[in-house]
C-alpha cells in the first residue's frame, strides 16, 4: 500500500518507512512533487496535523497521514509545545531551538519533558487520530549527533542515552512517532487495509 506522508523532513519519512516496514511505500511531499510549505496556524497538534493531511487531500485526492509534534517542558509551563518547530523565532534552526530551551532551563531542577504526537490519517475520506508520548528529561548538556530537532537534549526515563546517541532501531522502539505510527499501522492491518 502506498501512503503519503504530508512531510518534506525526510528523517520523518525514513523513521515512518521503518516503522511501517515492507508491505507499505512511505512518500513524502517532494515525491509527489510538492514544493509548498504547508501551513501550520492552528493552537494544538491535532489543529496542525489536520491543517497539514486536509491540505495533502484536498490538493492531490491520495490517502495520506501528516505528524505534529511537541516538546512540552514542566518548568517551561509545557512550552514549546504546539509552538516547538519555531521556538526560537521564523526561520530558525534547530540548534537555534535548542540554544533557547537550554538557556530557560539554566538553573532549572525540574528537567522533565514529554514529546508528543499526533497523526491523522485521511483514507478513503475519512479522518482518523493516533497519539504517541514519551517522557523524559531535558538534560543539562547536549550530547549525540544522530536524528534532529531536539534529540541532543532530550533523554527518555529508563534510558542512558539520548535521542541524539541512540541509533534509528532504538529511537524507533519507543518514540513518540513510533508509538503513533504502531497505532496507525495496527489500525490499518486490523482493518486489512
Ligand atoms: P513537527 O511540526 O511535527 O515537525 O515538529 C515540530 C518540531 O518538533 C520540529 O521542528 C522539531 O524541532 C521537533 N521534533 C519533532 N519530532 C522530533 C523528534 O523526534 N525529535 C526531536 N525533535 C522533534
Amino acid at each position: 500500500m502506498e501512503l503519503i506522508f504530508a512531510t518534506h523532513n525526510r528523517h520523518k519519512i525514513e523513521e515512518a518507512a521503518a516503522i511501517a516496514g515492507a508491505g507499505f511505500s512511505i512518500l513524502g511531499l517532494t515525491d509527489i512533487g510538492c514544493f509548498e510549505e504547508i501551513p501550520e496556524t492552528a493552537d494544538s497538534l491535532l489543529g496542525n496535523a489536520t491543517q497539514k493531511a486536509d491540505f495533502v487531500f484536498q490538493k492531490y485526492h491520495c490517502d495520506c497521514f501528516s505528524d505534529d509534534t511537541g516538546l512540552e517542558i514542566e518548568a517551561l509551563q509545557n512550552r514549546p509545545g504546539v509552538y516547538s518547530a519555531r521556538y526560537a523565532g521564523e526561520h530558525c534552526s534547530f540548534q537555534d531551538n535548542i540554544d533557547k530551551v537550554m538557556s530557560e532551563m539554566r538553573g532549572q531542577t525540574n528537567r522533565n519533558a514529554c514529546f508528543k504526537t499526533v497523526i491523522v490519517l485521511f483514507l478513503c475520506g475519512k479522518k482518523y487520530s493516533f497519539e504517541g508520548e514519551i517522557k523524559g528529561e531535558i538534560i543539562e548538556i547536549e550530547k549525540g549527533t544522530s536524528g534532529f530537532g531536539y534529540d541532543p537534549i532530550f533523554r527518555p526515563h529508563h534510558s542512558p542515552l539520548t535521542f541524539a546517541e541512540m541509533d534509528e532501531v532504538t529511537k524507533n522502539s519507543m518514540s513518540h512517532r513510533a508509538i503513533a505510527m504502531q497505532k496507525m499501522m495496527d489500525f490499518l492491518c486490523k482493518n486489512q487495509i
